[in-house]
């Protein structure tokens, strides 16, 4: 059994945030994405692992994850253009062999580890197994329709009728049997070779395909409100409190981790959440569901349910919430006046 963990992709819908980082690195609790995704591979028997990577990130990529040595991995590099899930299993297949795989979303986070699956597709010995989730949008996902018995009827990618809504989350387990059904399919309407259809033509063609319904969460991270949902699950999850920071005047409650370089002066700190390597907090709030990135300053500021990434100044700003701010980003405020001034990335969203 091998891994395939897909880090490739444009991130079109974190712009401008992944015009400079993969979107499978963009941090949540202070780890990038793919690094949840990577742990939760190393939690198995599995060692072998492809990592595929586009043309434009690759290298960030490459930097990150390394050997894999960290996880205790093999890990090799695939490249790809980003012509679709399937195109990438074809890109990977002389990695991948005649083995077994399982294949993982590198922005697609669960709370729920791999072994049960591969259980469950060893003991029964399928060809495919899928996970589902039931989703408030299925028009945005590959969904699966079941009979009452929990069988498979047919996958629909993005269904534009409604065919239920038990998504496809990013967590597949093949046979090389995949690699036949993607010979048979042809590109979708988006241009792609669509991981759904190849499913769907196992189906035809006779193999052994199931479906089990995930217990835990899923976030699929990509777009801004799913980072910012992924960050506080994790806080509320994994975040203890830890707190060696040097601290003056201040009040820290509740599970926050923070770093022992940080500097804490005149505020409180309510978690859960994290704070990095030499930050100052000063004269400031910071509210539940915030992770601080490091070498972050932060003053006369409050701010909650955020992820602020590695070197941001943030000055002077009564309240911020919901807010993915990127890397050296500077967000202060004018003045008394109400005069916006911005120098903003393309692509970048404000609400003021
Ligand atoms: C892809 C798959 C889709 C699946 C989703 C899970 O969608 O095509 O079937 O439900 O990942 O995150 P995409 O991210 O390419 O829109």
């Amino acid at each position: 059994m091998k891994a395939l963990v897909l880090s490739g992709g444009k991130g079109t819908r974190l712009r401008p945030l992944t015009f400079t980082c993969a979107k499978q690195l963009i941090p949540v609790a202070n780890k990038p994405i793919l690094g949840y995704v990577l742990e939760q591979v190393a939690a198995t028997k599995i060692k072998d692992v492809g990592v595929i990577t586009a043309p434009e990130t690759g290298s960030n990529v490459e930097e990150y994850v390394s050997d894999g040595s960290n996880w205790g991995l093999n890990v090799c590099y695939i490249q790809q253009e980003p012509l679709g899930l399937a195109h990438a299993v074809k890109t990977a297949q002389a990695f991948l062999e005649e083995d077994s795989f399982v294949m993982c979303l590198g922005d697609n986070i669960t709370g729920q580890g791999l072994a049960g699956f591969l259980e469950k597709f060893q003991n029964e010995n399928l060809d495919a197994l899928i996970i589902l989730k039931e989703v408030k949008d299925p028009s945005s996902f590959g969904i699966a329709q079941l009979d009452d018995k929990g069988n498979i009827i047919r996958l629909v990618e993005k269904p534009k009728t409604p065919v239920g809504n038990l998504a496809i989350i990013g967590t597949y387990i093949f046979s090389k049997q995949i690699h036949r059904a993607i010979e048979n399919i042809k590109p979708s309407w988006r241009g792609e070779l669509e991981i759904t259809d190849a499913i769907q033509e196992m189906i035809n063609l006779g193999f052994r395909v199931k479906a089990e319904i995930l217990n835990s969460w899923w976030l699929d991270t990509g777009k801004k409100d799913d980072i910012l949902s992924a960050n506080a699950k994790i806080l509320d999850e994994y975040i203890q409190r830890d707190v060696k920071a040097t601290s003056i005047d201040s009040t820290i409650d509740g599970r926050a981790k923070i770093d022992e370089t940080a500097k804490i002066v005149n505020s409180t700190i309510r978690g859960p959440c994290i704070i990095g390597k030499n930050v100052l907090i000063k004269n400031s709030f910071i509210g539940p569901y915030t992770s601080i990135g490091d070498n972050v300053a932060i003053c006369n500021s409050n701010i909650e349910y955020s992820v602020i990434q590695n070197n941001v100044i943030i000055e002077e700003i009564e309240r911020l919430e919901d807010s993915l701010i990127g890397r050296n980003a500077k967000v202060t405020r004018n003045g008394f006046s109400r005069t916006i001034k911005m120098h903003i990335g393309d692509y970048s969203q404000l609400e003021v």
